[in-house]
């Protein structure tokens, strides 16, 4: 195994998009940033240095940070942020459980926006992928563009209490493509040659939009999510929440010439706000001199509606782990949130300017209608040094209340309570979680991202979870395994996981909007006993707050 260092240098970078410079803050002057590659148990050092004027840190979204949590870099729970000026070095190990893709991104206000990057994961010396070795490799960076600074955009939205002000463009490793007049001439370019097979690395790097993505003409065969393999199925189109990656086989058995890839918003929400546009990249045959047709202007493919849940719900269906697994059973932790919007009354001392959301209120976000508060210390450092008063262990193992999730509900279930609360495991626990969307607000499928695991997803459905009717419904023999489910609009998701991590790993939505609104927990996972069942002591350089 090798030890790979880098240098991160987050600064100001002039950024030319929609025909507009921005000063966009970037990893080494780069957008998207760069690409990381490893071997299965390498270890990855990276210096952060903190050249912008905002904090930052840095997570490796899928990285399991084993007894590592120092490293996993969610701001105010494994550590404080880089402040302007500071520095921080990531040292992890990549667990040999990793498989193809993951990104890393940006976990500090909305620097996601234009820090983020992929993370490929080779097979160690010696082994090789489930599938054959595909000719070229190529990463797919999805991502969201706005015309403005992001940072500002949430800040304003933090101000006045309403939603922030969608992006400008969605794009395709950075560039929003030629249906934009303005970018036309950038527009990314996949190269592919006549009967060749190219592995399409697809990396959902949008702040808060779920994404359709597909290729004119040709078909994915699916080998792999977030870091695992799955059992091969053939689709033409994929969709992907923020933070989820999915691996895709093309081939070159088409007509040589340019094909449209696009990406399109997916999100059923009817109420909230979202984008209809589409991003494009043409994938181009190299290899065969282009015949006469080909210079044609590429066309359109078949792009799902912006509510085609269906599609959405038969592409994670077909999910599998490519063989049996070990699923936990006899589960020690039941567990059932609730996750959703809501809507805070206005306080009195409020100005109105500051209460824009619908009617005068100010948008929120819970689970378990508690919206989480980011209160500034590293919770994990809280709990290595047992330093009190930072967070407390009451958050609730089921809603307090029980209503129809899918149904109008009382006003009152709008106003979740504010608090750090996290939920206690046992290590070695075994734990299920039901995930249940509420439709207060409105209904929306929530990507919900945890740290530190991965997790089998068991079941997902519509409606109220029923325990006892839905039962039947649980893939215990092959379910795959990820780290980020997309719960279904209206519906739920079951997925289970044994507490072998000790720490404290975030739990949230991985639309950052909801994030800022306060759509997260956190699970303290309990030191076992000796060494290997503890955390490592913190780094020297861990940044305080
Ligand atoms: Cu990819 Cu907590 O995030």
């Amino acid at each position: 195994a090798k030890t790979h260092h880098h240098d991160f240098t987050v600064q100001a970078t002039k950024v030319k998009r929609l025909c507009k410079t921005h000063n966009s803050i970037t990893v080494n002057g780069m957008f998207p940033g760069p690409t990381l590659e490893v071997k299965n148990g390498d270890t990855l050092v990276v210096k952060v240095v903190n050249r912008a004027r905002y904090n930052v840190t840095i997570h490796w979204h899928g990285i399991r940070q084993m007894r590592t949590g120092w490293a996993d870099g969610p701001e105010f729970v494994t550590q404080c942020p880089i402040r302007p000026g500071g520095s921080y070095t990531y040292r992890f190990t990549i667990e040999g459980t990793r498989r193809n893709t993951l990104g890393w991104h940006a976990h500090s206000s909305w620097l996601r926006a234009t820090v983020y990057g992929a993370l490929i994961i080779h097979p160690r010396e010696g082994s090789s992928y489930s599938f054959s070795k595909p000719k070229r490799e190529t990463p797919i960076l999805l991502g969201e563009w706005w015309d403005t600074n992001p940072i500002d955009v949430v800040r304003e939205a933090t101000r006045t209490g309403a939603a922030p002000n969608i992006s400008d463009a969605y794009t395709i490793n950075g560039q929003p493509g030629d249906l934009f007049n303005c970018s036309s001439k950038d527009t990314t370019i996949v190269p592919i040659d006549s009967g060749e097979t190219n592995l399409l690395r697809v990396i959902n790097a949008a702040l808060n939009q779920p994404l359709f993505f597909t290729i004119a003409n040709h078909k994915f065969t699916v080998v792999g999510a977030d870091a695992s393999y799955l059992k091969p199925f053939t689709t033409s189109v994929i969709m992907l929440g923020p933070g989820q990656t999915t691996d895709v086989l093309i081939s070159g058995d088409q007509l040589p010439g340019r094909y449209y890839m696009a990406a399109r918003a997916y999100q059923s929400a009817q109420n909230a706000p979202f984008d209809n546009t589409t991003t494009t990249a043409i994938l181009e045959y190299k290899s065969v001199l282009c015949p006469a047709k080909c210079t044609k202007k590429p066309f359109m493919p078949p792009l799902p509606a912006y509510n085609d849940t269906a599609t959405v719900t038969a592409f994670s269906r077909s999910f599998r782990s490519p063989r049996k697994v070990e699923v936990p059973t006899d589960i020690d932790e039941n567990l059932f949130f609730t996750i959703g919007l809501g809507l805070n009354n206005c306080p009195k001392n409020f100005r109105a300017r500051r209460c824009q959301g619908p009617n005068g209120t100010r948008f929120t976000a819970s689970m378990n209608m508690v919206s989480f508060v980011f209160f500034k210390a590293s919770l994990l450092q809280a709990y290595k040094q047992k330093i009190p008063g930072v967070f407390t262990t009451d958050f609730p193992a089921k809603p307090q209340v029980k209503f129809d999730y899918t149904g109008n509900v009382s006003r009152s279930l709008f106003q979740p309570a504010r608090g750090t609360k996290l939920y206690k495991l046992k290590y070695g626990s075994r734990v299920q979680i039901v995930l249940q969307d509420t439709s207060i607000v409105t209904p929306e499928n929530h990507p919900i991202h945890l740290h530190g695991y991965d997790f089998y997803i068991i079941a997902e459905g519509f409606g109220n979870f029923n325990p006892k009717t839905d039962k039947s419904k649980f893939n215990l023999v092959d379910p795959p395994m990820r780290n980020t489910v997309a719960v279904p609009v209206n519906g739920w998701a079951v997925i289970r996981f044994v507490a072998d991590n000790p720490g404290v790993w975030l739990m949230h939505c991985h639309l950052d909007v909801h994030i800022t609104w306060g759509l997260a927990m956190a699970f303290l996972v309990e030191e076992g006993i000796g060494i290997l069942q503890s955390v490592e002591p913190p780094p020297a350089d861990l940044p305080i707050c």
